[in-house]
């Protein structure tokens, strides 16, 4: 086999301020195919990953919860951690941008990029919110399309008429974050002076890194000109000062990538033998591959191959651009409930599931992927249950039989050299990106050696006497046959390989070419995997669905500044049932930010409510005490189920019973429901 290559591989850093959902593991998954089958193959492959944490959004967010934006990072990132992991994604190293390594070689990169006369210092005119004290990125204000009027339209485009503006020339301009009236403001702002490096970037998207429609679309803009890049964004901003220009921050996109080498550094620093220079220097020979989503293309085709080269650096072997994921023909729609969070997926589903439909589906072009929903449950049951399982499954009771050893004898040769051969077919496959080739090679070897368990029926054979040896030397071909099958899907399907090494006593190693297992003691056969049950698809689509999460979802970002609502006449009020109700018990809801699920006695009537007040009260707490429900409000499905109720007040109060204390977000004049 060829010599041991030593490679860095990452996936993009997903965002500290939001879960990760089926799109974002469309990457993870990806990626962690390519490393697992390198590692398989025996090179040396490291696979590095972390949260992207700096940026106004997660400011904002953790302010609105009342955290530090650290305590809200941390949280967010042992979210993402446990997604991963429970989705079999293996990363050699989990870190975060906001760390030490990241910090030190952000500063050391701009140092080294000012050395160098490629920082350019300009004024720029933004809209800035007076009451927090806040420039305002152009999604942070809105208002009403200077050119067709339409109303509340966003700061850089108005979705009508398609006109962009600067925020500042909207009519009626407001805040976002406040509601207040921005003005415009100046301040002093630090560029990469991307347009000098024009000539390299012409080279080096030419140069092989990437794929050619990815090449293509980047010439059109290194033809039609670059612009400087704005690199600094002004206080209060959660990331890292700029050396040398307190009150200036770098823009999170600046250390993003550079996050990739400091989780990288990070895991150095843990071993005894890994060396970052090794990977990083100018004229490492060591192998750098990314794998992004096509909507980050230009920072890192353009602006990191820059940055890198020019602060001393080497550049990426390889940028992979994958497409982004549809569901059922369309965008993920959180109405449709096809806007899956990897928790919900994995509450209902196995991940292999979705590790083998992805990889069914993953070529090594931009174009967009489709999770069909119904072809999902078709492929898998077909393809993993029905075909490679089924092999082991019809063959391991006959080899049981008869001692559970396997014969010396391969039976059939033409099969096995088919087996044989497909290897470097399979191999290059993966190489290439090409799963879906891959796994069509992989499917059509299951099949040849189904077509050959049917045709020697060993079952049929089995009911004679005097055939033992012949039923073994069939059932052996199948077990080998199933061997090389998990041989090749071990890197997409890493838990069914384990229960199958368990299984045939054996491990499945591909650095060498495939060995047949004979005169070899197995053990006994157990289910790999079972067949997907529609109703636990169903099941995840309905958990998806944003019903009128209304009590989960609108606290975000809403300022409880609307006015006053229409009158209602004293009988329209007296419809509404409040009773006093005991709270017989209050838990956390699994994978719900705010909300906690409230068992309600109404004096022998059991009520399941849900209450979004989980950031004031811990739910030992409630337990025992009393509060004023709304007994007659229809019942209404949430993501989390039925919840037959609403609490109104919260808080101890006198006498047991509950009212609003001051610090529960409830100003005075704020409506609270
Ligand atoms: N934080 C940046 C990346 C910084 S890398 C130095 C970011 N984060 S993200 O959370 O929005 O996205 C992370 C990755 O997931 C990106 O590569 C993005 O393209 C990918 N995807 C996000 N949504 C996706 C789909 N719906 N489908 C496929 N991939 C998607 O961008
Ligand atoms: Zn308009």
């Amino acid at each position: 086999m060829s010599e041991q290559r030593k490679i860095l591989v990452t996936s993009a850093l997903p965002y500290a301020n939001g879960s990760i959902h089926l799109g974002h593991m469309v990457e993870t998954i990806q990626t962690d195919i390519w490393v697992r089958f390198q590692k398989l193959r025996g090179h040396d492959c490291l696979y590095v990953c972390a949260d992207d944490a700096h940026g106004t959004a997660i400011m904002l967010r953790a302010e609105q919860l009342g955290i530090t934006p650290e305590q809200q990072i941390a949280k967010i990132q042992e979210e993402h951690e446990a997604d991963f992991n429970d989705f079999l994604i293996e990363f050699d190293n989990y870190h975060s941008t906001h760390s030490e390594e990241n910090k030190e070689l952000s500063s050391h990169i701009y140092t080294q990029l000012q050395k160098n006369g490629h920082i350019a210092t300009r004024s720029v005119t933004q809209a800035y919110d007076p009451e927090k004290n806040l420039f305002l990125a152009d999604r942070y204000v809105k208002g009403t399309c200077p050119k067709c009027k339409a109303p509340d339209q966003y700061g850089d485009n108005c979705e009508n008429c398609s006109a962009t503006y600067s925020p500042m020339e909207l009519i009626n301009p407001i805040s976002v974050i406040s509601g207040a009236t921005p003005v415009a403001k100046d301040s002093d702002h630090y560029f990469f002076t991307l347009p000098e490096f024009t000539d390299y970037l012409k080279d080096w998207t030419r140069a092989g890194h990437l794929q050619d429609e990815v090449a293509n679309k980047l010439a059109e803009w290194l033809d039609s000109g670059l612009q400087e890049w704005d690199i600094s964004r002004d206080a209060p901003y959660f990331g890292f000062e700029i050396p040398g220009h307190p009150g200036k921050y770098f823009y999170v996109w600046l250390d993003a990538p550079i996050g990739y080498m400091a989780s990288f550094k990070n895991l150095c620093d843990k071993s005894d033998t890994l060396k970052f220079d090794d990977y990083w220097r100018a004229d490492s020979k060591h192998e750098l591959y990314h794998f992004i989503g096509k909507d980050i293309i230009n920072f890192h085709a353009l602006f990191w191959p820059a940055m890198l080269s020019d602060s001393g650096f080497r550049t990426p072997t390889k940028v992979c651009v994958h497409g982004f994921l549809t569901v059922d023909g369309k965008k993920m729609s959180k109405s449709r409930g096809t806007f899956i969070n990897a928790r919900t997926y994995l509450n209902h589903l196995q991940p292999e599931y979705l590790r083998y439909y992805y990889a069914t589906k993953l070529t090594n072009s931009v174009d967009d992927l489709d999770l069909n929903l119904d072809d999902f449950i078709a492929k898998v049951n077909s393809d993993m249950v029905g075909k490679v399982v089924n092999i082991a499954s019809r063959t391991a009771k006959f080899v049981a039989k008869s001692g559970g050893k396997l014969s010396a004898t391969i039976a059939n040769e033409t099969l096995w050299n088919k087996f044989e051969q497909a290897d470097s077919k399979i191999a290059q496959a993966y190489e290439n990106r090409e799963f879906s080739k891959a796994m069509r090679e992989i499917m059509a070897l299951a099949d040849a050696a189904n077509e050959y368990i049917a045709e020697q029926a060993p079952w049929s054979l089995a009911k004679e006497a005097g055939n033992e040896q012949k039923v073994l030397d069939i059932c052996t071909m199948g077990i080998n046959c199933f061997k090389a099958l998990m041989t090749y899907l071990k890197p997409v399907l890493p838990a069914t390989a384990e229960a199958s090494e368990a299984f045939l006593n054996c491990k499945l190693e591909w650095a060498k070419p495939i060995i047949f297992l004979g005169d070899h003691k197995i053990n006994k056969f157990k289910p790999l995997m079972i067949r997907i049950d529609s109703d636990k698809v169903n099941a995840m689509i309905e958990d998806s669905k944003e019903d009128i999460a209304a009590l989960e979802s609108k606290p975000e970002g809403w300022l409880g500044k609307e006015p006053i609502a229409d009158e209602i006449e004293f009988g329209e009020f007296a419809k509404v049932d409040l009773r006093v109700a005991l709270i017989a018990n209050a838990e956390h809801v699994e994978g719900a930010d705010k909300l906690l699920r409230l068992t309600l006695d109404l004096g022998g009537d059991t009520r399941n409510v849900f209450a979004g007040i989980k950031s004031a009260y811990q739910p030992e707490d409630l337990i025992g005490k009393k509060t004023i429900v709304v007994a007659n409000l229809k019942p209404r499905k949430m993501k989390f189920g039925l919840s037959e109720g609403m609490v109104l007040a919260a808080g101890p109060g006198g006498k047991d019973l509950f009212i609003l204390e001051p610090h529960e977000g409830a100003e005075p004049g704020m409506r609270v429901m």
